[in-house]
């Protein structure tokens, strides 16, 4: 424990009820924990279900969460809930080659920059990395994990890169001592476990259960992703944009991409996005598909395990937070709609939200704030009985980002 963790001992030194201090804590540290994402991670973590896992496992393991951003925040207070079995140095460190000196896990939400100079250091010092940046996705040593669909990965990156038989190891929850001796159930030997792109988190976990169910051959896609899919300071514009709009005439002030004078250097997008919609995120390749699509292809295809044919159009749409996307799937198989929506139903992960008479169709404002991926707007292709239409939307930093690199966290240490 460092010198600014609160310690698991009331203030006459004794232990706190229900911990065993003999037993050293799990220690997390995340990586841009002053970003849109690495807070959320923060926040989540101190609440929720990785201390109850901790306690169902009856180890008696409390978790210690260390706090890493650049230079520039070092020394900022973070303040996180106080839960029982937690200690945690609110103060924010300047992230260096050896913050990672007796962490079991770390949680990357800085960008591929960062993840690429420190994720292997950290796996040097014993830690599983948890990645959320694009640095390691297209790696095939690399598992690209989204809980609900694709967990078993995890363990078969681990006997790969542990050159073990398969079904010596496939059921164990390996014991991992780490550098101070001690014992953690994780994955062994220490890894990185990459977190994918945002939309492919929430496309997935609403296309897989369907393509079990039908065999799927193909996905379109156009999607709607809000600022902070760009990280905090891109909310932070157009929030600014917003709040000093309060008549048309200022429509005006508004960036103008053709006025020279306008060189556009504080701006995060490529235009201005209130009252307006960008089809780029990311940039282009030479065939006109930009980087964003791209990934979504490559990682839609790793996840789900199937070559199968993805075509996606992303468009930057002026809402705070939340992914939507609209997406026709073709399958090799009929289906009726309501067969789709009993399958969907019972899809871990997803709400079935699809009663558009009343008004109940997936939204921004519906999915933000929850970890849940929500469905709707489905329905049968006029003209090909094999194609459906649905409309999808999700909380991108949510269960599109720090979530999903909990429940990751949740089967490591399971
Ligand atoms: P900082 O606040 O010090 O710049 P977002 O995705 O919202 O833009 O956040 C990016 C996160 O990554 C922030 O926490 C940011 O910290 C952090 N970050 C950026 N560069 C570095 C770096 N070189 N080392 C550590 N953290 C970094």
């Amino acid at each position: 424990m460092d010198a600014y963790s609160q310690p698991n001992t009331n203030n006459k030194g004794e232990p706190r009820k229900g911990l065993d201090t003999a037993t050293p804590p799990l220690v997390v540290a995340i990586v841009g924990a002053t970003g849109a994402v690495g807070s959320l991670m923060a926040r989540e973590l101190a609440t929720m279900d990785a201390l109850n896992t901790l306690n169902t496992l009856n180890t008696g393991t409390t978790l210690e969460i260390r706090l890493f951003a650049s230079k520039r925040s070092a020394g900022t207070k973070i303040n996180l809930p106080a839960t029982a079995g937690l200690s945690v140095n609110p103060i924010v460190q300047e992230l260096t080659e050896s913050s990672f000196k007796g962490v079991d896990i770390a949680l990357f939400a800085a960008g591929a920059t960062v993840s690429r100079r420190y994720a292997p250091l950290a796996v040097g010092d014993g830690a599983v990395v948890i990645d959320n940046s694009s640095a390691f996705r297209t790696d095939t040593t690399i598992p690209l994990v989204v809980p609900e669909v694709n967990a078993a990965s995890i363990i078969r990156a681990g006997v790969a890169h542990a050159g073990v038989a398969h079904d010596s190891v496939a059921h164990d929850s390996v014991a991992h001592a780490d550098n101070r001796g001690e014992q953690h159930h994780l994955p062994t030997p220490p890894m990185i476990i990459a977190n994918p792109n945002c939309v492919a988190i929430i496309s997935a976990v609403a296309i897989n259960p369907l393509h079990h169910a039908y065999g799927l051959e193909s996905v379109e896609m156009t999607t709607f992703q809000s600022a902070s899919g760009a990280g905090m300071a891109a909310m932070n514009e157009l929030v600014s944009q917003a709040s000093s709009f309060t008549t048309m005439d200022d429509l005006s002030t508004l960036h103008n991409p053709r006025n020279p004078d306008d060189d556009g250097a504080t701006r995060q997008f490529a235009h201005p996005l209130l009252f307006n919609v960008i089809p780029q995120i990311g940039d282009f390749h030479g065939d006109g598909t930009t980087e964003e699509e791209d990934k979504i292809r490559f990682e839609l295809q790793k996840i789900l395990q199937t070559p199968v044919r993805c075509t996606a159009t992303c468009v930057r749409v002026p809402t705070l937070t939340s992914h939507s996307m609209s997406i026709a799937l073709q399958f090799r198989d009929e289906f009726t709609l309501p067969e789709v929506e009993a399958v969907l139903r019972n899809a871990p992960g997803v709400v079935l939200y699809n009663n558009h008479l009343e008004g109940e169709y997936p939204m921004p404002l519906v999915s933000s704030n929850t970890h849940k991926v929500y469905v709707g707007r489905l329905r049968k292709d006029k003209y090909d009985p094999k194609r459906l239409h649905m409309f999808v939307s999700g909380d991108q930093l949510r269960k599109g980002a720090a979530i999903n690199a909990l429940q990751i966290l949740e089967l490591a240490i399971k």
